[in-house]
């Protein structure tokens, strides 16, 4: 076989798949609690364990992804490890202990799901 056949054979292939998994992927909801706490009144002492709640009061019938993590972000700069991961998107709380960072009163914790929702800055301290 050519490689033009080959090719027009490959894209016949795809193309209709394509074509039918789009409406399946469009039909999913993205959903992005909100975090509700920790929240401006927080304090987080390194190595102490706290509660990360968030919104789970209008979850959609579908979820694409229903596994969470976390990360802290400071500032503007979000971590590039996990703070915890692998917990239902809907449990609504899950704990964590504390690592220890950089004291400061601009840090936020970023819950992924679909995508990501920040809650309001907080203080971490020693
Ligand atoms: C987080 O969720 C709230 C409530 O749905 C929304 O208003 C806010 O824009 C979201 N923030 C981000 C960073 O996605
Ligand atoms: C933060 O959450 C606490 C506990 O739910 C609440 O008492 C406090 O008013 C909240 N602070 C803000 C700024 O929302
Ligand atoms: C993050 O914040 C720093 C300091 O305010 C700034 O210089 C930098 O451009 C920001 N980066 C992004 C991606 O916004």
């Amino acid at each position: 076989m050519n490689f033009t056949l080959f090719f027009t054979a490959v894209f016949a292939l795809l193309f209709p798949l394509s074509v039918l998994s789009a409406p399946v992927h469009v039909s999913r909801d993205v959903y992005v609690p909100a975090v509700i706490l920790p929240n401006s009144s927080s304090v987080w002492t390194v190595g102490s364990t706290q509660t990360v709640t968030w919104d789970t009061s209008n979850p959609p019938s579908q979820i694409t992804n229903p596994t969470g993590s976390i990360r802290l972000r400071k500032g503007n700069k979000t971590l590039s490890t996990d703070l915890i991961s692998g917990f239902s998107i809907l449990d609504g709380k899950v704990q964590v202990q504390v690592p220890s960072v950089e004291p400061g009163d601009d840090w936020r914790v970023v819950l992924f799901g679909d995508s990501g929702n920040w809650s309001g800055a907080f203080t971490i301290k020693n």
